[in-house]
């Protein structure tokens, strides 16, 4: 959470650190700051609690601190409240160190107290404030000394950009355990978070890797190991379209993504079909190694953590082979029987996202073998996995993930297949038919965002629930947690997603007059059952909404209040069906309601502290 960028060249560089800051402020909104450099007027400092806004009014879009290098931030609050003083970037008791950090300095509070006992004072309630004073404690003329000095002593998770007012003519950058991208231009390079701060500018990037340090300048970026021992880089291009991540005419970036979905599906599987055939180009895995395994893990957060959920019913069917889904803030403190048979499969839309990171590691220190799903091309995860499936969704820039999901679960699909049909534990007619089912789910996706009218309707008569319940059984209950966790995220309503066989159990006590079931009966042969669980909530007085597959239409409308149904297809695929009604009725839901739709309060997307 929170974003850097960084720009040193011959141009204004606060028109440039705004612009990649709006870029970045899906990654935390609670406050916005800018440190710039300018010969005449030094290092000028601009921050302010708020969106992004407020520090484009308050420098007049970058007019009233002039200056050809500096850096910006934005924030969401882990140390130290939202507000000014707490807001980066952090200076230095002298003026002379700027910095912008995301991530955590574990150790900051053991450090302030040094520097206290050295008659540094402090402002600001955050750790950040102790590596610029630390900087500048340590500071005897050269920075890049200073910079490796201070990455000895911190410990935690950091990307850091930093500016010295006493050597203006460079910038330095360094990461651990939290992402940072270096792009290098004609006359000026930049450092970002994320690459959509940067693609406007330039394709060309480079890949800082843990405990690296990268000194900027306008010529070009020389980087350095914790020893300060230069290190080659290599430079990558990045394909990504500026206008891939702006809003292109809609109101919300949410909305646009739910609507790229058959696209994004389909750029994901087409260059993986060939000739009736999933073929994996990027997966080494061999056949023995398929034959060897013991069990599949999936590690994953949230959304993605629901991919895994009905990843456990797709491969599970397909393979016959364990599917364990851990949640990865988990994952490392379940004593996770892990052996070097064993496949994890780290899913993740960032790359970034630290508890997936942490947990991935530890798989690989138990001798699993990674192959990871993921969506930004060159993140940590994907840099360190043995090997990596893209998700093609293009930048997801939205807080609540929509194309990203979709796209992983069609990756699982693309895995599933391939590795049944390596296995041979698919008959080849079965195959073949599922290959076809799967090359068909774009356009039966683009078929249900052809007609939103409906699910609007619904959100308008259920937008004032207070409490929601989503149920369904099997892959049903997985896009279920899905539904669920997007009304709550975006509209505030309280939401919770129930197996509906376990309802009965408990949870039914909560059923009364008004409540809303959202009832998933996607899957044809469990479609009876969902309805006698649907006739068991309605009898206590709850609303229904039911959705299930267009054969089931006239049963359905009889016994739910209100019905939506979608293509029918296999029931290995109806996640990527079914959820599409589910955002839709999230995102009017929270339209209707008011809410900030693309920055959920207290969330941000990339979450890069534990
Ligand atoms: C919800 C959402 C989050 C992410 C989660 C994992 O809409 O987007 O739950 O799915 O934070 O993020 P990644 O996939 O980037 O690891």
């Amino acid at each position: 959470m929170c974003g850097i960028v960084g720009f040193i060249g011959k141009e204004q560089a606060a028109p440039i650190l705004l612009d990649g800051l709006s870029r970045l402020e899906y990654r935390g909104y609670d406050s916005a700051g800018l440190a710039v450099y300018d010969a005449e007027k030094g290092l000028q400092v601009v921050k302010a609690k708020g969106r992004l806004q407020v520090l484009r009014d308050l420098t007049r879009e970058g007019q009233e601190v002039p200056g050809l290098m500096g850096v910006g931030h934005t924030r969401w609050a882990t140390h130290g409240a939202p507000n000014d003083v707490n807001s980066h970037p952090q200076v230095s008791q002298s003026g002379r160190m700027a910095v912008v950090h995301n991530g955590i300095i574990e150790n900051y509070a053991k450090l302030k107290k040094f520097l206290e006992s050295k008659g540094v004072q402090f402002v600001s309630e955050t750790d950040t404030e102790v590596v610029a004073q630390l900087l500048d404690y340590y500071y005897k003329g050269d920075l890049l000394d200073a910079v490796s000095k201070v990455l000895h002593r911190i410990q935690g998770a950091y990307a850091l950009g930093i500016v010295c007012a006493d050597e203006p003519d460079k910038l330095v950058a360094v990461r651990k355990d939290s992402p940072l991208i270096l792009g290098l231009g004609q006359g000026f390079t930049m450092l970002a978070s994320d690459v959509t701060a940067l693609i406007r500018y330039t394709r060309e990037v480079c890949y800082l890797d843990d405990g690296e340090m990268a000194v900027l300048t306008p010529d070009g970026v020389k980087v350095y190991n914790a020893l300060v021992q230069p290190v080659e880089k290599e430079t990558s291009h990045v394909d990504w379209e500026i206008s891939a991540a702006e809003k292109g005419g809609y109101e919300h970036f949410m909305f646009k993504e739910i609507m790229e979905q058959p696209k994004a599906i389909r750029d994901t599987i087409s260059p993986r079909l060939r000739d009736g055939k999933v073929v994996l180009d990027d997966v080494t895995i061999t056949k023995e190694d398929l034959e060897d395994l013991d069990r599949l893990y999936v590690i994953a957060c949230g959304s993605s953590y629901h991919v895994g959920m009905a990843a456990k019913y797709i491969l599970e069917r397909l393979l016959r082979i364990p599917v364990e889904v851990t949640l990865a803030s988990e994952f490392r403190y379940c004593a996770p029987i892990v052996t070097k048979h064993t496949l994890a499969l780290v899913i993740s839309q960032s790359g970034e996202t630290i508890d997936t990171l942490a947990a991935m590691r530890e798989a690989k220190r138990l001798g699993a073998r990674i192959l990871s799903i993921v969506n930004v091309v060159g993140s940590t995860i994907a840099r360190e996995s043995d090997d990596v499936l893209y998700t093609w969704a293009g930048p997801e820039i939205a807080v609540a993930t929509t194309k990203a999901y979709s796209t992983q679960l069609a990756v699982i699909y693309l895995l599933g297949l391939y590795f049944a049909d390596r296995l041979g534990r698919v008959t080849a007619e079965e195959y073949s038919r599922l290959v076809e089912e799967l090359r068909t789910l774009p356009a039966k996706a683009e078929a249900i965002l052809k007609d939103t009218e409906k699910i609007q309707y619904y959100a308008s008569i259920y937008f004032n629930h207070n409490s929601v319940f989503y149920i369904g059984r099997n892959i049903d209950y997985a896009v279920g947690l899905e539904g669920s966790l997007k009304l709550k995220e975006i509209s505030y309503i309280h939401s919770e997603a129930y197996a509906a066989g376990e309802l009965k159990h408990g949870t039914i006590s909560l059923i009364e007059d008004g409540t809303l079931v959202v009832a998933l009966a996607g899957w044809n042969e469990l479609f009876e059952k969902l309805m006698s669980n649907v006739k068991e909530v309605k009898a206590r007085g709850a609303d229904v909404i039911g959705i299930a597959c267009e054969n089931h239409k006239e049963a359905l409308e009889s016994l739910v209040d209100s019905a939506m149904t979608i293509p029918e297809v296999d029931p290995m695929f109806l996640p990527s069906l079914e959820v599409i009604p589910m955002q839709l009725f999230a995102y009017y839901v929270a339209l209707m309601r008011g809410c900030d739709i693309d920055k959920p309060r207290n969330l941000a997307k990339s979450v890069t502290v534990e």
